[in-house]
């Protein structure tokens, strides 16, 4: 367990990392981001444009206001989403505050919108006690938000967050070490295991994605990410997180759609059925109306 590196210190270890894991672990479809290398120089103004430079913490900042640019649309119950909100709002200024930077409240609101439904839908019906949402992977992780409610709700949580690019797993690396107070990473430790006993924050690339135990995880997280991988990147990682999902766990996948916007024109769901995940819940809303971004949950089968 390492206290997080500030600065750019972290992207000079990842930079380093994958450098001597190229050859045998990284090939170019496993670390790219096929959504922005063929849309590269096309985002919004605020949007962090260079996914490769990490200046430092502040850029977490950038990413927030980035979140701002998305509709709060919500027709969930306030009166269950309301402390969610709060208290997630609060810990992401307490991380903020932590690493010296002061943000305006609507800032952290749009994210802690999110990641209220996010940790809400899972977990929305009543489900037997086996199937408890402890141990989490989430791939492409963004900055980790979906760390946060999970370590203030879930005691003896595990959460490991999953990328390949630069700025997002730097980003990660801050911002998880902050709000658990560090974190086991692969990229500065050259080394990653989970058993039984782990818990807290870990962080691993892709390109390492053979260090994960089979049948480990209750819950993988997929939000905003796989319409934006390559087809061979976006099968590969559902038949990873078949693999690495316990029989029973869950696929939580929330993102437009291959309907409203599937720019790498992904099959998600053949892919799905194909791997054996069954649909188990996919509420009937519009995209952008009632919510920005459709949640489904498929779950791997227990037997
Ligand atoms: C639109 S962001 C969504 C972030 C986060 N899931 C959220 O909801 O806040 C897409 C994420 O996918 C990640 N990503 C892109 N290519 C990836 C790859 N090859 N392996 C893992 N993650 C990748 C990006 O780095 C980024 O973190």
């Amino acid at each position: 367990m390492s206290l997080p590196r500030s600065k750019a210190a972290i992207l000079e270890r990842f930079g380093d990392r994958l450098q001597a894991d190229r050859a045998k672990h990284a090939p170019d479809w496993l670390v790219g981001w096929h959504y922005q290398q063929v849309r590269a120089g096309k985002y919004p103004a605020d949007y962090p444009q260079d996914f490769t430079r990490y200046e430092g913490p502040a850029d977490l900042v950038r990413w927030f206001n980035w979140g701002r640019g998305a509709p709060v649309l919500n027709y969930l119950p306030l009166d269950r989403l309301k402390p969610l909100i709060e208290q997630a709002e609060a810990r992401d200024r307490s991380v903020l505050e932590r690493l010296g930077i002061g943000v305006e409240p609507p800032v952290l609101r749009a994210f802690a919108l999110l990641d209220a439904q996010d940790y809400l839908f899972p977990r929305l019906y009543p489900r037997p006690e086996r199937h408890r949402l402890r141990r989490v992977l989430d791939f492409g992780a963004g900055f980790g938000r979906q760390a946060n409610l999970l370590l203030a709700l879930e005691p003896g949580a595990t959460y490991v967050a999953m990328d390949a690019i630069a700025l997002p797993y730097c980003l990660q690396h801050v911002y998880l070490g902050a709000l658990a107070g560090g974190l086991a990473d692969y990229v500065e430790e050259g080394r990653f295991a989970l058993d039984d006993t782990a818990t807290g924050c870990h962080h691993l690339p892709t390109w390492r994605h053979d260090l994960l135990p089979d049948g480990y995880f209750d819950l993988a997280i997929c939000s905003q990410v796989l319409p934006e991988l390559s087809p061979l990147l976006a099968v590969f990682v559902v038949e990873l997180l078949r693999r690495v999902l316990r029989p029973g766990g869950v696929l939580y996948i929330r993102d437009h759609g291959a309907v409203d916007w599937n720019p790498s024109g992904i099959e998600l769901a053949r892919y799905l059925e194909a791997s054996g995940f069954w649909l188990e819940f996919r509420p009937m809303l519009r995209d952008r109306v009632d919510l920005h971004g459709l949640p489904r949950i498929w779950r791997k089968p227990e037997a």
